[in-house]
Order: structure tokens, then sequence, then C-alpha cells
């Protein structure tokens, strides 16, 4: 289409005040901030597909317990930041029932929606171990994940999926995954926009290559209980939603309550560690962690420098070691000092 029902000359000069310089390549933010200035401008609704917005009410009862929640004052306290105990009690049910999988109420932790779950584990998981910095997208994915990498300065390395489907995922990942420096890969499923699902097969294959490269895989289930191959609705009964956690022990999964359960404004999710990643003893952790006092064999504390993509520049003056300890662990990174 060439011609749209608005001068061009309008949406020039919107997308100017807007710094944009080339509508095209917007970010969906910025494409969304331009829209609301374009329909402002002009009257013209247009209709938005940027964002997939659930639009489903919240479930009654997660509603009526805020508002008891409210009622009881807990708005002017900082919540526990590890998680109260009964939310990590119930966490740890939801996925035994849902997916089938043991882990303790430690290993549960709530985070602000799963963009805070990916950038707390893109920070962690690219430093407990100097050797491996890198994160491998397996996409598509969320592109929010990528731009948190951009910011923090993290490596990244991405395929499409696509034509790496069955058996041909092995081969694809040993080829990323052999040089030894990737910390963890991520991938969604369903993905957004594709929708597929992987199969049994395939995340049998990434928690095998997880396994022999020891790397953490992340798996971003934004859309929890929206693979429809099979009815995974039943609590406690097979069959249950496929997870990587059923093939490897080095796992973050990451449950969105903004789909799933319709409360994307609220910015709910859980994050699930596997047990051997929460309590893995992590030296080189200790490097961030001004409480530790033992030394560690860790070099020196620096961000990781070089980045494949071009902007934000990556590279960063080294900072200055903190003290170190043999003990720091995965979980106790997110513990505030006592
Ligand atoms: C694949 C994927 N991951 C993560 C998110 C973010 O989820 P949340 O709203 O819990 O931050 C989204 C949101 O659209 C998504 O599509």
């Amino acid at each position: 289409m060439t011609q749209i029902p608005i001068a061009k000359e309008t949406i020039d000069r919107i997308a100017a005040a807007n710094k944009i310089q080339n509508p095209g390549k917007a970010s969906i933010r910025e494409m969304r901030k331009m829209i609301q200035d374009v329909e402002k401008e002009t009257g013209v609704r247009f209709v938005k597909m940027e964002m997939g917005i659930p639009g489903l009410p919240a479930p009654q009862v997660g509603v009526q317990a805020q508002i008891e929640a409210l009622k009881s004052g807990v708005a002017s306290i900082y919540p526990e930041i590890y998680g109260t105990a009964d939310f990590k009690k119930e966490a740890a049910r939801f996925v035994k029932n849902f997916l089938d999988i043991d882990v303790t109420p430690d290993c549960c932790v709530p985070t602000v929606g799963s963009m805070q779950a990916g950038f707390a584990s893109f920070l962690t998981l690219t430093r407990y171990d100097a050797k491996k910095t890198k994160v491998l997208f397996i996409d598509p994915g969320f592109p929010v994940q990528k731009q948190q990498c951009r910011v923090l300065g993290i490596p990244m390395k991405a395929f499409d999926v696509y034509e790496y489907r069955g058996d041909k995922l092995r081969d694809k990942l040993e080829e990323e995954l052999k040089d030894g420096d990737v910390a963890c890969m991520i991938f969604s499923s369903p993905n957004n926009p594709a929708w597929f699902c992987f199969t049994d097969h395939e995340l049998q294959i990434i928690g095998e290559m997880a396994n022999k490269y020891g790397v953490v895989v992340m798996e971003d289930s934004a859309y929890f209980l929206m693979d429809f191959r099979k009815d995974y609705s039943v609590p406690g009964k097979a069959p249950f939603q496929p997870t990587v956690a059923k093939y490897t022990d080095l796992y973050v999964i990451m449950i969105s309550g903004s789909k799933s359960f319709s409360y994307a404004g609220e910015r709910i999710a859980m994050m699930i560690c596997s047990p051997k990643l929460f309590n893995m003893e992590c030296p080189d952790l200790a490097r961030y962690s001004p409480s530790s006092s033992a030394p560690s064999t860790a070099s020196p504390a620096a961000p990781p420098t070089a980045c494949s993509t071009p902007w934000p520049p990556c590279s960063r003056a080294p900072t200055t070691a903190p003290s170190t300890s043999s003990r720091t662990s995965v979980s106790t990174a997110r513990r505030p000092a006592s």
C-alpha cells in the first residue's frame, strides 16, 4: 500500500518530533507513542496490534484477594524480597500440578512480570561463571529480552529455529555452544509471534545440550498452558505441559501472570529455579558481593565488554573488584546483605 489516508508530511513531522528517523524500523514503544500523536492530531483511529493484550477480565478470585490484601494494609509495607511463605509454597505446588516438576518453595521467586525475571536472570547467569558470558537466543522470542541484554552489555548469539526443527536442532545447538562461552539460552514455547511449540523431543535435545555444555536454560513461559496440542489444564493429572525441566537440572522457568491469568496490568510473574541452580556454589559471583570475605580464584570483576549488535555501545571501563568469597551462590546473590 503506497497511499494512507493521512498526509505524508503529517506523519514525517510527527515522526521527527518523536525523534524517529524511519517509522518502518521503529520499536514497538516508539511506534505506539507516534500513533498516539497521529490519532490526537488527525482524529483517525488506528487498530493497534503491536502488543498482545489479553483483554479478558482478570479472574474474580484474584481481584477479590487483592482488594482484601490492600484493605489489610499491604500497600504501605515493603514486600518480602524473597517472596512470602504462602506464595512460595503455592508456587511450588502450582508447578508440581501443571508441569509435574519437584522444586522446593525456596526455588520459587515472585517477580515484577517476566520482564524482571528475564533481566535478573541475564544479569546473574552471565556473571556466575567468569568463562561464560554470552546469551543464546533461540528465536522467535520476546524482543525486549535482547534489548535488556544490550542495556546490560551482555554479548548475544541468536538463530531462528524455523530452519532447525527436530533433530536438526541438535547440530545447530552444538555449533552455537561448542566454544563454551554461552552462559544461558532462552526460548519461548508457544512463542510470539509464530506460535509454534517445541515437541518433547526438541525439549529433550535442548536439555541434553544444556547438560553437555553446562548452559542454563531459560524457559520463557509467557503463554503458560496456551499450548493446545493436548489438554494440560487438569491440575495434578497427566498430560502435563511439556517443559525442558524434564531433561535438564539447570533451568529457570519464567511464568508470567500477564496472559495466563489476564493480569498484564499488575506486572506479576514467578521465576522457578532448578534446585541444582538455586543451591549452586558460584565463587565468581563473589566479584559482585560486597558482603563476601574469603578470597576467590575468579579474575577481577569486569562486565562483559563486547556484543554483536552495535547499539548501545557495550564496552565499559572495568569496575574495581570487590572482595570475594567462595560461598556465593546464585540464590544468595539475590538475598539482601544481612
Ligand atoms: C514471549 C514473551 N515473553 C515475555 C513477555 C513479558 O511478560 P510479562 O508481562 O510477564 O513481563 C511477553 C509479553 O508480551 C512475551 O510475549
